[in-house]
């Protein structure tokens, strides 16, 4: 009796492992395509907008204003759009001392960001797109380009 039981589990055992196996061969699906075969994969500017909540909304606040004598806006910087090059030199080296905005002068410190070219690429790309600002994309070759002349 005990031995039939023992037996049935072993089969049974056996069967679910070939049956979550997908019956052995098949590859093809992946957990995450059967989970939501609907999901998208996240854009650029998705991924920035993380970079950009944990990081910058510190400073630069969540809508991307700024404070008045503190933090420069983002929303609408004529400085930002001004020069994507000069934006990505700003993020990886920060800066202190006088910078106008929109036509206000701002005199902080911004320290450099510890992040990688595609946090950089990202954000900035999230930047440039978000708070009613229409900028142009900005990629992680860009951001190596600038990275390379500093040093
Ligand atoms: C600790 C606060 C702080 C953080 C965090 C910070 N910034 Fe700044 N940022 C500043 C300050 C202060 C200035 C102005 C610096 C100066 O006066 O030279 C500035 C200036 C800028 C400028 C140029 C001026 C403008 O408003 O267009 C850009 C672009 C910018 N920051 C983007 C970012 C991005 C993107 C991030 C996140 C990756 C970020 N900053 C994180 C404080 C911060």
């Amino acid at each position: 009796m005990k031995k039939t039981i023992l037996t049935l589990g072993v089969t049974l055992t056996l069967g679910l492992i070939l049956f979550s196996c997908g019956g052995g061969g098949d590859t093809k699906s992946t957990t995450i395509n059967t989970l939501a075969p609907d999901a998208k994969p996240l854009s650029a500017s998705d991924k920035g907008q993380v970079v950009f909540k944990r990081i910058c909304s510190a400073c630069h606040q969540a809508d991307g204003k700024g404070l008045p004598n503190a933090f420069p806006p983002l929303a609408g910087s004529d400085y930002l759009l001004a020069d994507k090059f000069r934006a990505v030199r700003q993020v990886i080296k920060g800066s202190s001392g006088k910078i106008t905005v929109n036509g206000t002068e701002f005199n902080g410190v911004m320290p450099p960001q510890p992040l990688n070219d595609s946090d950089i690429a990202n954000v900035l790309t999230y930047v440039y797109h978000s708070f009613g600002n229409s900028g142009p994309d900005v990629s992680p070759a860009e951001v190596k380009s600038v990275r390379d002349t500093i040093k």
